[in-house]
């Protein structure tokens, strides 16, 4: 399977990025190809539903680091959003590539599955994330394969000692 990881933390080398890499690991494992986009090296302007791309066959009017993306999605089996709760949501900059996938709304998507690996600092703190999560897999018919999500990462790292880090490689490794 091709199987697309979106990492939505600015941060390099945090939490979040070590969580995309652990489940990699484990789907690469399987034999699966993963690409993983991190927002810590891209930068994805918001949409400005302009619909420009309705009719330039999903061409975006913006060209930034959503151009990369789309087209590691358009290859992509499987997608999987990864992200920090920001104030009990996904950080805003994983929310500009979910809009920007208004590109296509009518061109059609290629995956046809998908995953949510969350981190925070608190528990409790994930429902926001999950309910929006849910909504979006529902209206896309995607098959939802997990929802993975892991607290009390209190410093940059931290998810390196979590023993909930193996859970998410092993459901990597359990993706065919
Ligand atoms: C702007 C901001 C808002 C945050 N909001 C929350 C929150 O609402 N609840 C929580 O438990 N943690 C919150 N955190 C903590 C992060 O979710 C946590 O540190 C996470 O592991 C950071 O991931 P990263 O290292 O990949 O960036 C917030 C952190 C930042 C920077």
């Amino acid at each position: 399977m091709n199987i697309l990881v979106i990492s939505g933390s600015p941060r390099r080398g945090g939490n979040t990025e070590i969580m995309a890499e652990a489940f990699a690991k484990g789907a690469r494992e399987s034999g699966n190809t993963v690409t993983i986009e991190k927002m810590s090296s891209l930068t994805v302007a918001p949409c400005l539903d302009c619909e420009y791309c309705f009719s330039h066959d999903g061409v975006c009017v913006q060209h930034d680091g959503m151009t990369e993306i789309l087209k590691a999605f358009d290859q992509a089996d499987m997608v999987v959003f990864a992200s920090p709760i920001y104030w009990f949501n996904v950080t805003a900059q994983i929310k500009a590539v979910i809009d920007r996938l208004y590109a296509r709304a009518q061109k059609g998507m290629h995956p046809s599955s998908s995953a949510l690996l969350l981190d925070s600092g608190s528990p409790g703190v994930f429902g926001g994330a999950v309910t929006a999560y849910k909504d979006t897999v529902k209206y896309l018919h995607w098959t939802d394969r997990g929802i993975y999500a892991i607290s009390g990462m209190k410093s940059k790292g931290a998810m390196k000692d979590s023993p909930d880090l193996k859970r998410v490689t092993d459901f990597g490794r359990s993706l065919k």
